[in-house]
């Protein structure tokens, strides 16, 4: 990892997520040429493709040596290894972006030794950049395409955007990001539709009557939100590498904790495919993840890359 010029590696993902913005907001979204994947659901469209060919022409010529995973040319069965790896995700929340519906972003994510190193994450429609390189602070920057702020250079703040994060207190003070997720045939979705009622149910007839639940349909965009304190908690199973790594990074700098989606596992996997992502706090994480977890009880979600 000494090696590596992580600063020059944060400069080429900015640079490439604001051409990916443009190439976003140039579709027009009554006419966004698209097709499905595994059901009605899993939507990819010709701009995914365009937005993931650019970024991985541009990552490859400047960085010939490390190693490419993206949504668009993922091949089943291919492994994420320790060595240098730029994960990719061109449009995080496609289903929003073929609807006109203003919450989607281009996720580049670049892990070493499978631990999430550096992360960009751009919304083109709110022109809000999202950044941290390990051990160096996480960042969120508004309006830099538009030329606001000092110089031009967009409104730049630290995350978490709270100067003193409040303490975490039990899920009934908690606003949550859950997602449905594309896949809506199997125990896996059961389970999620039987937590996501636990989860709001009032407590006088056995619920955690959570503030409530978020279903923004970006994985990525929901991570930065923890990340920056605006939402407390995002519990999800079913994405995908490309999904959490860029997002990762930014919410273990911002003081976010990363745990499995499936409870026990504190230490989760890049790629385990379930996850639930705490905001940063003085005190209570690890209780809200215990209460969590004893909400989901002893079912597990199970989904095989
Ligand atoms: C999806 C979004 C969604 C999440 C899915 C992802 P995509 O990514 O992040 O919020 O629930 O699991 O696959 O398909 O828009 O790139």
């Amino acid at each position: 990892m000494a090696d590596l010029d992580l600063q020059d590696i944060h400069d080429t993902l900015v640079s490439i997520a604001f051409d990916a913005g443009r190439m976003i907001l140039s579709a027009n979204p009554s006419d966004i040429d698209q097709g499905t994947k595994l059901n009605s659901a899993d939507i990819v469209t010709e701009c995914d493709k365009a937005v993931e060919a650019h970024v991985s022409t541009t990552l490859r010529a400047k960085y010939p040596t490390y190693a490419f995973m993206g949504e668009e040319t993922y091949q089943p069965g291919q492994k994420l290894g320790d060595e240098p790896t730029f994960i990719v995700d061109p449009i995080d929340g496609t289903t929003n972006f073929v609807h006109g519906f203003p919450h989607a972003c281009i996720s580049l994510g670049f892990a070493a030794g499978r631990v999430p190193t550096v992360g960009v994450v751009y919304n083109p429609y709110l022109d809000t950049l999202y950044t941290a390189i390990r051990g160096r602070g996480a960042h969120m920057t508004v309006g830099r395409s538009w030329g606001l702020g000092e110089g031009g250079k967009g409104k730049v703040s630290k995350l978490p955007l709270a100067k003193t994060p409040a303490p975490l207190g039990a899920l009934d003070t908690a606003l949550l990001a859950v997602e449905w997720g594309s896949s809506r045939d199997d125990d896996n979705f059961e389970l999620k539709a039987e937590v996501f009622r636990k989860l709001c149910l009032a407590k006088t007839k056995g619920g955690a009557m959570v503030h409530s639940l978020r279903s923004l349909g970006s994985a990525a965009l929901n991570l930065c939100a923890v990340a920056a304190g605006q939402l407390d908690l995002y519990w999800e199973g079913g994405c995908w590498a490309w999904d959490v790594c860029a997002a990762w990074t930014i919410l273990h700098e911002a003081g976010g904790l990363m745990v499995s989606g499936n409870p026990g596992n504190w230490k989760p996997e890049i790629d385990e495919r379930k996850y639930l992502a705490v905001r940063g706090a003085p005190s209570g994480q690890k209780e809200i993840v215990e209460e969590m977890w004893a909400i989901i009880g002893d079912k597990k979600m199970d989904y095989t890359s």
